[in-house]
């Protein structure tokens, strides 16, 4: 097994690269409308404790693997742990929990896609209240539209990431993130003079036990997966981006800044998009419906929304961007390092594989509606989204924690830190109180299916 030998080529190129996965669909959409049906303020309060608490840590640790292990997810577990346990399933379970959320993932993508030219030719002029549903409805269950548009969207991932490493990865994603965070602050800054604003500041940010449906343990869950998704945790990425950084590179700092900016995102996106929603009545907390049918009526609504609606899918489909990139680099990695297979050659055929999966995502196509009465009416996407975000990104994520402090030469965690007492509380902390903590937070919302 040999070393990688491509690298990310300067401490910020890994922030860009890493904080472009981070910063997806999960934060221009997801995490706002969690945050407003699950308890506004408390929601946010208990976020950022995790990000903190659980979120930092295992990110640290994952950078640790990579680093240490130099290759693909699975590659890594099996070179550092000699006795070779069953670790090597976390592994395996989050390249294949990586691949999973691509399939579904560049669905969606391919809808914001379409959403942006439509922006761009018709300004959203038919998105009324009345109708905006239907037209959702029909666009992606037309299957010329919906699925050109994945399959358009594969091929910009595709073609990043047969540029490699430096010169694809860590490129466009500093240009990228510097796109994206421009539009959403300017979409942000404008919001804050819609006459919606203060109510949606409320809805955000106000503390709000009514609005929470169901029990505490349930936020603090929602709370706990929204993190592990949205600093793409447990899916191989930091490991995998972690083998290609030099080993000067101080990966805690990497780990803080991309966790600020991550977060960071997630509330500025919030702040941007609620005003929009509150000034055009419309309701904030329908999920998937949020972004693609509510928002383009409101930008329908507004002044100079037609410049801004174009604006933000264009943000949405860079944000996916960037995180699909690094979904399909743990697979590409991975056949490099462990196959000898030519990047190109990997990346052509994953592409294609992932297209072929897809499909069952999509509405339109008669595959999956198949599935749908094989199964049993549950979708397609969200069957594939319970196994990927609800089953193995948290065990992976539960291994990953095991793996270092159990299984993990001491020497790898030590070097990484300033002082040897900040090591030993880090250890400690991985060994004992993260995984309870993990397993208490997410037995608890089984005991709540359960009963
Ligand atoms: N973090 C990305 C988002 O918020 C999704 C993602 C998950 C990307 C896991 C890579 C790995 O949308």
């Amino acid at each position: 097994m040999k070393d990688n030998e491509s690298q990310f080529s300067s401490k910020f190129g890994v922030v860009a690269a890493t904080a472009g996965s981070a910063i997806g669909l999960g934060n221009l959409w997801g995490f706002s409308y969690k945050a407003g049906i699950a308890g506004g303020g408390y929601f946010i309060a208990i976020y950022f404790l995790f990000v903190a608490i659980i979120g930092f840590p295992i990110m640290v640790s994952e950078f640790i693997i990579g680093k240490a292990g130099k290759a693909d997810a699975i590659t890594c577990y099996e070179k550092l742990d000699k006795k070779n346990t069953i670790f090597k399933w976390s592994g395996i379970f989050s390249v294949t929990g990586s691949f999973l959320i691509l399939t579904f993932y560049s669905v969606i993508a391919g809808w914001s896609l379409i959403y942006f030219y439509e922006g761009l030719v018709s300004g959203f002029d038919s998105f009324t209240p009345a109708r905006s549903g239907m037209i959702f409805n029909s666009i992606i269950k037309d299957p010329y539209l919906s699925i050109s548009s994945q399959i358009a969207f594969m091929l910009l991932v595709a073609i990043v990431l047969l540029r490699g490493i430096e010169a694809g990865i860590e490129k466009i994603s500093k240009i990228l993130m510097l796109v994206l965070f421009s539009i959403i602050l300017t979409i942000a800054i404008i919001g804050f003079f819609l006459p919606g604003a203060q109510d949606a500041y409320k809805f955000l940010f106000m503390p709000s036990l009514e609005r929470i449906t169901n029990n505490p343990l349930f936020i603090a869950n929602t709370a706990m997966t929204q993190a592990f998704f949205s600093l793409s945790l447990g899916a191989a990425t930091i490991i995998t981006y972690g083998s290609y950084v030099d080993k000067d590179t101080d990966i805690i700092s990497v780990s803080r800044q991309v966790i600020i900016a991550d977060t960071f995102v997630s509330l500025l996106a919030g702040i941007a998009i609620f005003p929009i929603v509150f000034s055009a009545n419309l309701n904030p907390s329908s999920g998937a419906g949020l972004m693609f049918v509510s928002l383009p009526t409101g930008f329908r609504m507004m002044i100079g929304g037609r410049v801004l609606g174009v604006l933000f899918f264009g943000a949405v489909v860079v944000a996916a961007l960037t995180s699909a990139i690094s979904l399909l680099e743990n697979t590409v990695s991975l056949f490099v390092n462990r196959f000898n297979m030519s990047r190109t050659k990997i990346i052509i055929i994953s592409t294609i594989i992932a297209i072929i999966i897809g499909l069952g995502s999509q509405e339109a196509f008669v595959f999956s509606m198949k599935i749908l009465r094989w199964t049993g009416k549950t979708k397609f996407l969200d069957q594939i989204d319970k196994l990927a975000l609800g089953v193995l990104i948290p065990i992976s994520t539960l291994f990953t924690i095991l793996f270092t402090g159990y299984r993990l030469e001491y020497k790898y965690i030590e070097r990484e830190f300033k002082s040897k007492k900040s090591a030993k509380i880090f250890y400690n902390y991985i060994k004992i109180g993260l995984p309870i903590l993990i397993i208490f937070l997410t037995m608890g919302d089984l005991l709540e299916i359960i009963l």
